[in-house]
């Protein structure tokens, strides 16, 4: 079945629901300017710095746990509205704070709200959508993740003339009143409702989104997957253990192949090349912007159509190849303005990479290859589990550096790399054009 042939409501389903991304990407990139300013405002100690910056990251897994929970019994939507009321009051104590404490609350529960929406988003989507461009409709999930990291850069740039960081936070209210409002429109997920025994409702909102073909082909399959689904299954036991192993390594892979140590540190790895000016620098970063969002848009494109195995593995063999470049250019060469642009290009290779194979299909997978049964606390769990591998990456990189130096650490980075991909390799299943239920027969 062609794209064009769903009514629009999916495709405005999976852009409301993507607000979600946005702020995760926004709240996630913001703070690199701002933090410029608090230093100077409440004369921070690095320790406070990374206090400030880390407590997102903590939020988020709590976040994370509390929200496998809640997206069972509340439902998806529900959690996607709390996350969205969480992004609202983060926004406005950080915008009106006075002191350190009340800057960590509020970026503490931005956090959470990032950790609940990372997961019950791409879940929410993913149950509403039909397979054959279930990919497409996930991934803008990510496409609006890079675009909220782009934003922020360029609203950092936009009001550090003027010193304006309340405002640099303050824009996010924005996007969550939009999700906030626009999810209290949308239907819940059927395949939640169904389970529940709301089969009429079920049957009425796949009808609205898929058309009346699809939409008995479902209700038949979601019916056979519930009927095992009655009881609460343990999470932890032989029958789910490939799943949620594949899950967690590809959580902890995303992270430690060191997509946000560019993400984050993007200035420091170019001042570190030799180029000495700060506008430079940040004018780099926001090229790193650019391109992650650029080619999340181009894999979005194919990710139904080639599949996420070919684009996982061409992604990650790119990530090898700019990370080696990246460490062989800081070995060989000495600080100059040629560094500067090999590390620049090594960079963006690194990141294009990242944006067409890893970085949307990992959020993508989570929400495909679980049973329904376990689907909520699953992907909780592997989003726990890629938040915490994230903390573990910011607060280690500026270590790394130190006492392994730049080569080292980028081989290292690639090193990890090249496992991914075996791992991808031998490990992960193609799952395009596959009905959820169809995918869960796999574990049976
Ligand atoms: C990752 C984030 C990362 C972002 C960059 C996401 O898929 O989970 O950690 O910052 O991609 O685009």
């Amino acid at each position: 079945m062609k794209k064009d042939n769903y009514p629009r409501l999916v495709y405005l389903i999976a852009l409301i629901a993507a607000l979600g991304g946005l702020l995760f990407g926004y709240d996630t990139g913001v703070i690199s300017g701002v933090i410029l300013f608090l230093q100077q405002e409440f004369q921070l100690t690095n320790f406070l710095i990374e206090l400030i910056v880390s407590s997102l990251l903590v939020g988020a897994i709590i976040g994370a746990i509390i929200a496998g929970k809640l997206v069972s019994r509340l439902g998806r939507k529900k959690v996607v509205i709390l996350a969205a009321c969480l992004f609202f009051l983060g926004t406005l104590i950080f915008t009106i704070a006075h002191s350190v404490t009340t800057i960590i609350i509020a970026r503490t529960l931005l956090g959470i709200a990032i950790g609940a929406s990372s997961f019950a988003v791409p879940l929410y989507i993913a149950e509403l959508s039909p397979p054959s461009i279930r990919g497409f409709l996930v991934s803008l999930n990510q496409v609006m993740i890079t675009a909220g990291i782009f934003i922020s850069y360029l609203i950092n740039l936009y009001f550090a003339e003027h010193a304006l960081w309340r405002w640099m936070v303050a824009i996010a209210a924005i996007p969550a009143l939009l999700l906030g409002i626009g999810m209290l429109f949308l239907p819940e997920s059927p395949r939640l409702l169904y389970q529940k025994n709301k089969k009429d409702q079920a049957r009425k909102i796949l009808m609205a989104i898929h058309g009346e073909r699809l939409t008995e082909f479902e209700l038949s399959q979601i019916a056979v997957s519930v009927h095992h689904t009655l009881k609460r299954p343990p999470l932890f036991q032989k029958k789910f253990a490939i799943p949620i192993l594949i899950g967690v390594f590809l959580a902890i892979f995303q992270q430690i192949t060191g997509i946000n140590t560019i993400i984050y540190y993007a200035p420091i790895i170019f001042k570190l090349t030799g180029l000495t000016s700060n506008v430079v620098a940040i004018l780099a970063t926001a090229g790193v912007g650019l391109v992650n969002l650029l080619m999340t848009l181009l894999a979005i494109r194919f990710i139904d159509r080639l599949g996420r195995r070919p684009l996982l593995l061409t992604g990650i063999t790119g990530m090898v190849l700019g990370l080696l470049c990246i460490s062989l250019s800081f070995a060989f060469a000495k600080p100059s303005p040629l560094l500067g642009w090999i590390t620049a290009g090594s960079l963006f290779l690194y990141v294009a990479s990242f944006a067409i194979g890893l970085g949307p299909i990992f959020w993508l997978l989570i929400a495909e290859i679980y049973p329904l049964s376990i689907r909520g606390r699953a992907m909780s769990f592997a989003t726990m589990i890629n938040w915490a591998a994230n903390l573990l990456v910011a607060i280690s990189f500026l270590s790394l550096l130190h006492y392994l130096n730049p080569p080292r650490t980028f081989a290292l980075y690639a090193l990890l790399t090249i496992l991914c991909w075996f791992f991808v390799y031998f490990f992960v299943s193609e799952t395009k054009n596959k009905s959820l239920e169809e995918l869960e027969k796999r574990w049976e």
